[in-house]
């Protein structure tokens, strides 16, 4: 019985683990659960999984889901009720709960930085689904992996597609769990990507798209950020910066391939010139589930693929006019060191403006790059975890500003 902790466990990723625990619970225990705001999902967690320890990110709202505990009639009530923790101590305290022995990280945005490090700190294996904590703190998560000797399962499909195909190959020893040294024998990546919401838009169009538009993936059910990463194919260009941290190839050697159906999840090219992909339905389960069971697979009663059924794999290289932020996020990573952290901080800053309807789609990749140019003289090559959280903060504090410059009126004329 593996014992997990779900950090982010009210959102698309932390959802979907619940699910996979809930349908193999021979296997899987929730020890730890972390959340935000939604309370309400939070108590159904509660009942369902019993977890030893829950923890909010809002401090506030502990005194209330303890109420909340306390009102349930005696017979629903889990006894013992789990410890109650809140802010960014208790997401730490959860995330290195000592009975966990695999941590999934659900939370979104740089947000999920420092629990994640407290669990590597305690040396626990980790499910990364939140990739922003890898892009921005990359020079400072990867030492200290190295130093605990946690293993990094990746649970983005991307890179889980990556780490299947790099299995029992000789190469898989290093491949796996992220050590950031060259995977030997493996000479290119090439991430799929579905093109988002608006990938048979005309170019011309985009300056109308709404949030409604954007956060209508064609292939994906997933939070509200990813869904526009997606759109503008940040999320691709994270990746990419994720996939350099996690197989240790230069950026020359990752590329990106749109594949509108979301069928093969990713390829490897070996040093033979043999390409090896991994291909299942577009449904997050089937990596956080290798997350889980790893090195172990499971038999599931899940929908099998069936090619006939889907007919058609098609592939093309990305447009970098229609997609700007690609571009942005290669540059980013080849820079290294803060810029990383600058361009994330700067998109989770622009998307949530988007999302509030305050910046236009276009935008954001505006944004983004404005505020990258603006750190060039501050860039620091190998930072320390202060170093990046205070870029963090000042990135956004600069995303700010740089809309208010482009729309001084306070609110812009948004489509809708
Ligand atoms: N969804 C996918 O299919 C998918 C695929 C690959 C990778 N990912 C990655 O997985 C991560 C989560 O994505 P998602 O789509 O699951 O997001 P989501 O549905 O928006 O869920 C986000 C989770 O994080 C919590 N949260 C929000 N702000 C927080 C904060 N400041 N501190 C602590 N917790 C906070 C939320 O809590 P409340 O809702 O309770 O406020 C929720 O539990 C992202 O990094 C994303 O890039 C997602």
């Amino acid at each position: 019985m593996k014992a997990i902790a779900v950090l982010g466990s009210t959102g698309s990723i932390g959802t979907q683990t619940l699910e996979i625990a809930e349908e193999f619970p021979q296997r899987f225990r929730v020890v730890a659960i972390t959340a935000g705001r939604n309370l309400d999902r939070v108590v159904e967690q509660i009942l369902r999984h019993r977890p030893e320890v829950v923890a909010l990110a809002e401090a506030d709202l502990v005194g209330e889901l303890r109420e909340r505990q306390l009102q349930l009639e005696p017979e629903r009530r889990p006894d013992p009720l789990p410890e109650l923790l809140g802010g960014r101590d208790g997401l730490c305290t959860a995330a290195a709960w000592p009975s966990a022995d695999l941590v999934v990280t659900g939370i979104v945005g740089c947000a999920g930085l420092l629990p994640t490090l407290a669990a590597i700190r305690a040396g626990k294996d980790l499910a990364l689904a939140n990739k922003e904590t890898l892009i921005a703190a990359g020079p400072v998560v990867l030492p200290e992996l190295r130093r605990s000797g946690s293993r990094l399962l990746p649970a983005d499909s991307e890179h889980s597609a990556l780490f299947q195909c790099l299995q029992g190959t000789p190469e898989a020893e290093s491949a796996r769990l992220s050590t950031g040294e060259p995977t030997p024998g493996l000479r290119r990546l090439l991430l799929t990507a579905s093109g988002g919401a608006f990938r048979d838009w005309p170019p011309e169009d985009l300056a109308k798209a709404t949030v409604a538009d954007a956060t209508s993936h064609p292939n994906w059910s997933m939070g509200p950020k990813i869904t526009v990463d997606s759109a503008t194919l940040m999320n691709k260009g994270l990746e990419v910066i994720e996939a350099h941290h996690l197989f240790g190839l230069d950026y020359d050697a990752i590329e990106i391939l749109i594949h509108p159906q979301s069928i093969v999840h990713s390829l490897v090219e070996l040093a033979d010139t043999s390409v090896l992909a991994q291909l299942g339905w577009p449904d997050m389960k089937l990596p956080l589930l290798y997350c889980l069971s790893w090195p172990e697979r499971l038999d599931t009663p899940w929908r099998r693929l069936d090619l006939a059924e889907v007919g058609q794999l098609t592939f093309r290289r990305p447009d970098r006019g229609r997609y700007p932020c690609m571009d942005l996020a290669y540059a980013a990573g080849r820079a290294g060191g803060t810029m990383p952290a600058v361009l994330n901080a700067a998109n989770e800053e622009a998307v949530a403006l988007f999302l509030r309807e305050e910046v236009h789609f276009l935008d954001i990749p505006r944004l983004i790059e404005r505020v990258c140019e603006r750190h060039r003289v501050d860039h620091r090559s190998d930072p320390c975890l202060e170093e990046v959280l205070a870029v963090d903060g000042w990135a956004r504090t600069a995303t700010r500003e740089e809309s208010r410059r482009l729309h001084p009126a306070a609110t812009p004329a948004l489509p809708r």
